[in-house]
């Protein structure tokens, strides 16, 4: 890294480490309200969303930006369906346990809970959000966590924690993870100290909580990004389906052995 760049990247450092303490040391925030905003009539591609995924009343209830982004994520998770191995877990009828990985607040919990519930067959379902800078303010002075609670509130099957995904434990069907960060520059953009960049061990951890049979569905910014994100799912040795775009799907199979363990078997 040029000098500059690094003098740069460690100002940038400090002064987020510096947001990062004030802000998990005052979480207190009010609590928050959506305003629904009148919308014009549904176009082919909503209507199609909101019939197959049971979303008219999230419309009705939604502001347009929220109701536009969450669009966005069917739109990269009907991609992810292509795979063959998300297809065989969404033809199963049982419940689903599903974890997104950096929920921020958490916006497009109605789009994951209409498509893991409805898709290709219909089931329960259980959906977790993740996200470890949860205190974050807005400039309504409201957190990320408040809004988040606010929108979980009218998704029963939904759970927010504000928490760092390394020190979660429980397991799941299918995990999804949108924008990773695996370089440093946009997390320092995002906000974030240099100390939370990780993405191997972060990698690692999200797929140790994957169940046999279970998918990891990871959405990248760019194409440099994409390549990185597969380099990191070879060295772990988790096989992926054909990419669709810059959504990629990685899965474990019930025989899936990771390299470690057979490392540890061969001797
Ligand atoms: C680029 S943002 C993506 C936000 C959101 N998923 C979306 O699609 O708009 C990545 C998010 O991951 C969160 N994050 C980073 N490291 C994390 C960790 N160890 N545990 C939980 N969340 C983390 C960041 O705080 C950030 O909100």
């Amino acid at each position: 890294m040029a000098p500059m760049n690094a003098l740069f990247s460690a100002w940038v450092n400090l002064r987020n480490s510096l947001d990062w303490w004030l802000r998990n040391s005052l979480t207190w925030s009010p609590s928050a309200r959506e305003q629904a905003e009148e919308k014009g009539e549904a176009d082919a591609r909503e209507t199609h969303f909101i019939a197959n995924y049971f979303l008219f009343s999230a419309r009705q209830r939604m502001t347009n930006s929220r109701w536009q982004r969450n669009l966005a994520v069917l739109e990269r998770l009907e991609s992810a369906s292509r795979s063959p191995a998300l297809d065989k877990l969404l033809r199963q009828t049982g419940p689903l346990r599903i974890l997104d990985i950096g929920s921020k607040n958490f916006d497009y919990v109605d789009a994951l809970a209409g498509f893991f519930s409805r898709c290709l067959s219909h089931r329960d379902v259980q959906i977790t959000g993740l996200e470890i800078d949860a205190h974050r303010r807005y400039t309504d002075l409201r957190t990320r966590r408040a809004w988040a609670e606010h929108y979980v509130s009218f998704v029963p099957s939904a759970r927010y924690f504000a928490a760092d995904l390394l020190n979660h434990t429980e397991t799941y069907h299918a995990i999804t993870w949108f924008f990773p960060f695996l370089t440093e520059f946009p997390l320092l953009k995002w906000g974030l100290p240099l100390s939370l960049f990780q993405p191997a061990t972060l990698l690692a951890h999200a797929w140790s909580l994957l169940l046999p049979g279970g998918v990891l569905i990871l959405v990248n910014q760019t194409d440099a990004e994409l390549e990185t994100q597969c380099k990191l799912l070879a060295e772990l040795g988790a096989p992926f389906d054909p990419r669709q775009g810059r959504v990629t799907v990685a899965y474990k199979t019930s025989a899936f052995i990771s390299s470690n363990e057979r490392l540890t078997r061969n001797g």
